[in-house]
């Protein structure tokens, strides 16, 4: 890998001119802003643009913009072999087919690594600037970043892989250091409340969603939980009163039959950024990452960058105004999905949210719902949502069990999506198409007949 990572390096300190294609997500913003500071850095010329997805149309103006060189972040692997007109990089984790295996693809499928798991897009693009420049090592924070946004603490309550050795360059420059603490969202900007309000992994039930039960769980606990008109945050609280409320949601789930297993899953590895102000979005890698996610989600690419880039005055404060309309959607898509209701099928769930939910955040409102109390988790969920332009897109998400059973998204949607003239992918717990609309019944039976035959093996 860092042989291949060593030969793009090759190609970008040949090249005079680079443009950066970039994903909408935490992670495609934060690989984006890497290989962005990493061509500034050189003094090249470059620029770079964000899209949903790469497909037919996308290439096709990139050959015509004749760019001396595109370097493809947190996307691209799909069409690595397409357009080879288009002189690329591609620095992208998601699945790929073993022909991909060229000298300008770096991803970790192509060296046995899980890219779903151990490396992200961020963390791949890092390992490409790191070796131009041992001084780019600060931009490890960043990658950190990606790989929460994606979720790779989730499945040991840590990072692993690859993004483990990110971790270590981080801390040892001292850009960012981990802790052990409580997983749940929100630790330094949320009133304590909230962070078991919008538990989800696990849920504490009789909390979760109930803001009054949330509140009298804590004043049972003694514990003075506003400051003032203030609601202390949970980095406010010392470390007796941190312990003492772990330990009651611990003796709750344990009460309520949760075993030692998910009761764990209260705590584990949190991710500090070491230069930023305590007690703002972007101290805390998990809520950077919501935080990107409000920006280009919503088409507001710059101010996402200008936040990655470093700015903490104009830009960020944009960036807050976002996550105040992001949060809204997130909720209101929630209640709007729940509304319109889910369909349970042979082999999988799904929703139609039409125009009810924006096509850029329906894979986050699908993955909120399967790990809520009001969905079973016993089968992945899809979510569909118009894009307009006669196009719906569809988002898929699954569970850490059906997965050990054999299942593939990232596989099934891609065939899915394919045998009706649509693109899909991703990586097997997560995974997204846009296919026409009207064919979402067609869609789903290829979809179904799919998972059907990769959980029977
Ligand atoms: O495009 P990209 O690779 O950046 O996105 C990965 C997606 O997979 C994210 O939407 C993330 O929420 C999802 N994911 C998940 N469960 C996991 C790991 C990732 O839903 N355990
Ligand atoms: O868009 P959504 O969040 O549902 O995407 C889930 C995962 O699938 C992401 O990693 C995304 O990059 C990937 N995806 C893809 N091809 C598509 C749509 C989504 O690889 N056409
Ligand atoms: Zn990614």
């Amino acid at each position: 890998m860092f042989k291949r990572a060593e030969k793009i390096g090759d190609i970008i300190n040949k090249s005079k001119e680079v443009h950066i294609v970039t994903h909408i997500d935490a992670d495609g913003i934060t690989a984006g802003s890497i290989a962005y500071q990493t061509l500034n850095r050189l003094g090249k010329e470059y620029s770079i643009e964000f899209i949903k997805q790469l497909d037919k149309e996308i290439l096709e103006r990139l050959k015509n913009e004749n760019h001396e060189l595109v370097w493809f972040t947190d996307l691209g692997s799909s069409a690595s072999t397409d357009c080879p007109e288009i002189n690329k990089i591609i620095t992208d984790h998601h699945a790929c087919p073993d022909n991909s295996n060229l000298p300008f693809h770096l991803n970790p499928h192509l060296f046995g690594l899980d890219g779903g798991l151990e490396l992200s897009g961020a963390g791949t693009t890092y390992l490409v600037s790191k070796i131009i420049d041992k001084k780019n090592k600060d931009l490890s924070s960043l990658a950190i970043v990606g790989a929460c946004g994606d979720l790779q603490d989730r499945r040991f309550c840590k990072l692993t892989g690859v993004n483990r050795d990110i971790l270590s360059d981080g801390e040892e420059i001292g850009v960012v250091h981990s802790k052990i603490d409580i997983r749940y969202f929100g630790r330094e900007t949320r009133p304590v409340y909230k962070l078991l309000q919008y538990s989800s992994d696990p849920i504490i039930p009789g909390l979760a969603g109930r803001e009054s039960a949330c509140i009298s769980f804590l004043q049972e606990t003694g514990i003075k939980m506003q400051d003032g008109d203030n609601w202390r945050k949970w980095i406010d609280l010392s470390k007796d009163e941190r312990r003492l409320i772990i330990s009651n949601i611990a003796q709750l789930l344990l009460n309520k039959g949760f075993g030692y297993r998910s009761t764990s899953r209260i705590i584990g590895e949190v991710y500090i950024l070491n230069q930023e102000k305590e007690g703002t979005e972007v101290h805390d890698a998990k809520e950077f990452a919501t935080l990107l996610n409000a920006t280009a989600r919503y088409g507001k690419f710059e101010v996402g960058l200008k936040v990655c880039l470093g700015d903490r005055d104009k830009w960020i404060k944009k960036a807050r105004n976002l996550l105040l309309g992001h949060r809204h959607n997130l909720v209101e898509g929630l209640q709007f999905a729940k509304e319109e209701g889910i369909t349970k099928r042979d082999y999988l769930q799904f929703f139609h949210a039409g125009n009810g939910i924006r096509d850029t955040i329906i894979g986050i409102v699908a993955n909120m719902l399967l790990n809520s109390r009001e969905v079973s988790n016993d089968l992945p969920l899809v979510g569909f949502a118009d894009k307009g332009d006669g196009e719906v897109k569809a988002s898929a998400r699954s569970t850490e069990e059906l997965v050990e059973k054999g299942l593939d998204l990232s596989l099934a949607m891609k065939k899915a999506a394919g045998a009706l003239n649509g693109v899909g992918g991703g990586h097997n717990i997560a995974a997204g198409a846009t296919i026409p609309k009207g064919k979402e019944e067609d869609f789903l039976e290829i979809l179904e007949r799919e998972i059907k035959t990769q959980l029977s093996y």
